[in-house]
């Protein structure tokens, strides 16, 4: 019984898919959820001439099936964002995803694209 009640506490405490935080893994080269199911991978290239690392390649992102449709690849794209404005870098929307709905719905972070770089194949892990 005391244990259903703590169970049952637990339950209502667990955040909902949409309110779960977003964890930066700079050794993965990920924002990601704080299981890991769910994240956005990026990988960092020199900039023309910039100091390296200017440009943030989003390659790749990932909601588990039962998880999407609520916002939480918005929320990786949020972090990944605000990070790279941030430290004054700029985007490279490869991802499909941010290419065709998140930059979309979110017109005033087209700014942050980069507009120099050529297309980049995908890594062939991805
Ligand atoms: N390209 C562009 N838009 C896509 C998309 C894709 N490959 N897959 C889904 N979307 C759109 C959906 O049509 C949906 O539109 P709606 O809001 O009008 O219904 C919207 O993204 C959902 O947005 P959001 O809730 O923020 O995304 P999500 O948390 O459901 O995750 C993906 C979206 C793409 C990350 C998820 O579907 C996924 O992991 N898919 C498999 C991997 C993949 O194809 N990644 C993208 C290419 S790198």
């Amino acid at each position: 019984m005391a244990n259903e009640g703590v169970a049952a506490e637990r339950a209502v405490k667990a955040p909902p898919p949409e309110t779960e935080s977003i964890v930066w893994r700079e050794d993965k080269g990920r924002f990601q959820t704080p299981d890991g199911e769910a994240f956005l991978q990026y990988r960092l290239l020199d900039g023309r001439g910039a100091p390296a690392a200017a440009v943030m390649d989003l390659v790749h992102t990932y909601v588990p099936r039962s998880k999407r449709g609520q916002g939480l690849a918005a929320r990786l794209c949020d972090a990944a964002f605000a990070h790279a404005q941030a430290r004054g870098m700029r985007v490279l929307p490869t991802c499909s995803y941010i290419s065709d709905t998140y930059l979309p719905r979110n017109p005033a972070l087209k700014e942050l694209v980069d507009k120099d770089q050529e297309p980049h194949p995908k890594p062939s892990s991805m």
